[in-house]
């Protein structure tokens, strides 16, 4: 980069939480025009200033009349506008308000993007405000529907310049079916709960920390294996992991529903938008050749986002673990005082060239030799290893790569995703489209891949 060093504060993120009695994030609210984005950003607004928290709000066409008078509707324009948006409020969330972004934000990768920038350093929440065309258009608040179909306004959103719908946002509000006060009702409770995180993620450490203590109790005083009908093996260590998993975010989160790998599935949990995704005991083929690689994994997903897990290596005492908007973190569980400690965070490294290369030791099948062989230059390392450590190790920089063909399942996947991303990682299906939870069926049937860096998104 241009001759620039990074300077960092001499305040943490932490002190100037602890200072502000909050911590920054951005509700983003994107929708057609006249969709009421403004006005259910308003609306949030006063609900969260009664609650006592501190804001501010960055409304699209009012910022089109200071900071991006320069702008116009161009896609090119559109895409600065978004990223300087972006750029605003991620620093305002760092100096700790809760922002309200209300701008139309029309494409799918200036959403993301944003998300990007924002994430590193707060909850970045993407609110659809979702009203049909026809309605944006009857409504008509400014009268710029009516010119944009007689032609007066030349790439006009929704009539001559498309909007992409974000096919799975943090919060959808249909405005022509709710209230206004409803919809705002409903992003205050998300925040509320996003100001819970560490709680929460103290929670699911203790839990998965607590459950793996029980599992390496059996795993060293011996155990017997039976085998499940699709051949793969099973404990007295999984069902007790189990057992204790559920019982305990029953009773901590009563409303949350639970996917399990190891209970039988209601269904019901699709109704819920909150869900704890659960691996009582991953790499049960390692815990019973007794090489340690095995892991205790819970996962929360909002929506279908992973947006929190905790994963413990029982054998080494490690525990990671993550939350949106807060990042990734690595601790001996023994030694965990504070829950999103700044000395605990971890990164995925940078490296593009060189690199470790991670695969399964359970599968390594001839899609994964064929990767490696066509990338052979820029594998320094290949590592086998069992379970979810894998995307861990990525996370925490000590691998860079892991590709996976073979099918998995939610369960497998959903907690290391979200350390993975919480540390700067990029995880995505096979077919290279976002991962998504709480599916009514949880097979992963597309392979998946997790890398440090775009640029080791390799294909076969
Ligand atoms: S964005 O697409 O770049 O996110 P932004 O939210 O900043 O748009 O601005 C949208 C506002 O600009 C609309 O609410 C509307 O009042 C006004 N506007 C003027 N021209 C257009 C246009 N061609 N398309 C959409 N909105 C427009």
């Amino acid at each position: 980069m241009k001759n620039i060093t990074y300077h960092k504060s001499g305040i943490t993120p932490n002190q100037r939480a602890s200072l502000m009695g909050q911590r920054g994030c951005v509700l983003w609210f994107t929708g057609l025009s006249g969709s009421g984005k403004s006005t259910v950003a308003c609306e949030t607004e006063k609900l969260l200033y009664a609650a006592g928290i501190k804001t501010f709000l960055l409304d699209g066409d009012n910022l089109r009349f200071g900071l991006n008078s320069d702008l116009g509707f161009s896609e090119e324009d559109r895409n600065e506008n978004i990223r300087r948006i972006a750029e605003t409020s991620a620093l305002m969330a760092q100096a700790g308000l809760t922002v309200l972004v209300s701008a139309i934000s029309p494409k799918e990768d200036q959403r993301e993007n944003a998300r990007k920038i924002i994430s590193s350093f707060a909850a970045f929440v993407e609110i659809f405000v979702d009203a049909p065309l026809d309605v944006c258009a009857k409504r008509d608040p400014k009268g710029l529907y009516k010119k944009a179909f007689e032609g007066q306004i030349k790439e006009f959103t929704g009539v001559s310049s498309p909007y992409e719908a974000p096919p799975y946002p943090d919060i959808r509000l249909k405005t022509d079916e709710m209230t206004v006060e409803e919809c705002a009702k409903k992003v205050f409770e998300y925040h509320n709960f996003l100001q819970s995180a560490g709680h929460v993620a103290k929670v699911m450490v203790n839990t998965a920390v607590e459950a793996g203590k029980r599992i390496l109790e059996i795993y060293n005083k011996g155990f017997s294996v039976e085998y499940k009908s699709d051949n793969s093996p099973l404990t007295d260590a999984d069902k007790t992991a189990d057992r204790y998993i559920n019982e305990t975010l029953a009773k901590s989160f009563p409303d949350f529903a639970r996917l399990s790998e190891e209970t039988a599935d209601s269904g019901d949990r699709l109704e819920n938008d909150f869900c704890f995704i659960i691996d009582p005991l991953d790499g049960t083929k390692e815990f019973v050749s007794k090489n340690g690689e095995f892991t205790v994994n819970i996962g929360l997903v909002h929506c279908g986002r992973a947006i929190a897990g905790a994963v413990y290596i029982p054998v080494t005492g490690d525990i990671y673990y993550s939350f949106t908007g807060r990042g990734a973190f690595a601790a001996k569980a023994e030694s965990l005082e504070n829950i999103f400690d700044e000395k605990d965070r971890i990164f995925v490294s940078d490296k593009t060239d060189k690199i470790t290369f991670m695969c399964s030791r359970s599968f390594l099948d001839e899609k994964t030799k064929a990767l490696t062989e066509k990338y052979k230059d820029k594998i320094e390392k290949t590592v086998q290893c069992g379970s979810s450590i894998k995307g861990c190790f990525i996370a925490a920089g000590k691998a860079d790569c892991y590709y996976r063909f073979a099918d998995t399942y939610e369960w497998d996947t959903c907690a290391m995703q979200s350390v993975a991303e919480c540390a700067g990682g990029i995880f995505l299906q096979g077919d290279l489209t976002p991962m998504r939870y709480n599916r009514k069926d949880p097979l992963n049937a597309k392979g998946f891949l997790i890398v440090n860096a775009k640029e080791n998104i390799w294909t076969i």
